[in-house]
């Protein structure tokens, strides 16, 4: 669904981000990767889009947004 405002989490839902997609993936052969910018740029898109992708990766994903709000 285009406007939902959760993560995108198919590939087909994911717009325009191909090199930052295959950037990630090549990040999946270092010990270490970060994933920065700006918020509600789609960080968290393209992980789980990776992670639909990837199966063979042992994914761990903790989602905290619900604690956002409680040191604000
Ligand atoms: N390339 C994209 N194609 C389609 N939708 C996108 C794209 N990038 C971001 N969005 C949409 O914008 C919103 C924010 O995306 P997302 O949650 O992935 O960003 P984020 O960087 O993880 O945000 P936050 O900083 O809040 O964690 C969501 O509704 C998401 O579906
Ligand atoms: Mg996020």
């Amino acid at each position: 669904m285009l406007f939902d405002p959760k993560p995108k989490e198919r590939r087909e839902d994911l717009f325009d981000r191909d090199d930052e997609l295959n950037k990630l993936r090549t990040g999946l052969d270092y010990p270490v990767t970060l994933l920065l910018g700006i918020r509600r740029s789609g960080k968290s898109s393209l992980v789980k889009v990776l992670m639909s992708e990837e199966k063979d990766v042992i994914w761990i994903y903790l989602d905290l947004r619900k604690y956002e709000a409680m040191h604000t």
